[in-house]
């Protein structure tokens, strides 16, 4: 599959289901004490090294960011699905949303003091991680904070629907954390904690905290 095959694939199909994505997402954290502690530990590193932006990359319709916002961090998102940003912006018209590919991230080197891909990443092709995570590591200021959270598992499954039968085109690549880690690792990044969820779910998650090294 060509790179603009796969991101054209995932932009439409996110594009197809942003709104109804975002109401069936919109209150989501409210229920998901584990989600909402790791974000809150999240922002306390943050805050506790200065405070300054953070990045949500691949943000969907921007009610993490949101999150992060009530929790005094200086979040704004970006997304590749342009009808994604224009939910977001709509929802939470107080932050900042832009169009952009985390393959190709568009902010300036050392600009960030944290940035999270929330189940963001797991549409990117194993080729192109190590991509993301060189821009990851660019744009974050050294010391900054990375927190991934994706799917656990060994397979890449297409996904031809969703959100209400709506039709979309996108793979969703599971990974072991180990792997994932190896990646950070390669790239630069010191990998600080790791943590699993929904262990008896047919599909477990998984969360890492990583920070590129003063
Ligand atoms: C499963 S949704 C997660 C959205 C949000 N982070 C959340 O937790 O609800 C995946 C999101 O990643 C975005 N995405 C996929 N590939 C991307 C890329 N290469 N760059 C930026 N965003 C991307 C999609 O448009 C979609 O909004």
């Amino acid at each position: 599959m060509s790179d603009q095959g796969w991101l054209a694939d995932t932009r439409t199909s996110y594009d197809t289901v942003a709104v109804s994505y975002a109401g069936q997402l919109r209150d989501a954290l409210a229920g998901e004490p584990y989600l909402r502690a790791i974000l809150a530990l999240f922002a306390d590193i943050v805050h506790a090294a200065g405070g300054g932006p953070v990045a949500d990359v691949g943000c969907g319709p921007g009610h993490v960011a949101a999150h992060l916002g009530k929790l005094g961090v200086n979040a704004f998102g970006i997304d590749l699905s342009p009808a994604m940003v224009d939910v977001a912006r709509r929802d939470h018209p107080g932050l900042r949303f832009g169009v952009g590919s985390m393959t190709d991230l568009d902010l300036a080197d050392a600009s960030v003091a944290g940035l999270l891909a929330w189940w963001s990443l797991i549409h990117v092709p194993d080729d192109e991680v190590p991509t993301v995570f060189g821009h990851f590591w660019r744009v974050l200021r050294p010391g900054g904070l990375l927190l991934l959270g994706f799917h656990v598992g060994d397979e890449s499954r297409l996904k031809t629907q969703g959100y209400g039968g709506l039709p979309m085109k996108v793979h969703v690549h599971l990974r072991q954390p180990a792997r994932v880690s190896a990646w950070l690792r390669d790239a630069g990044f010191t990998v600080e904690a790791q943590m699993l969820l929904d262990l008896d779910e047919s599909v477990a998650g998984a969360v890492l905290f990583a920070r590129r090294q003063p």
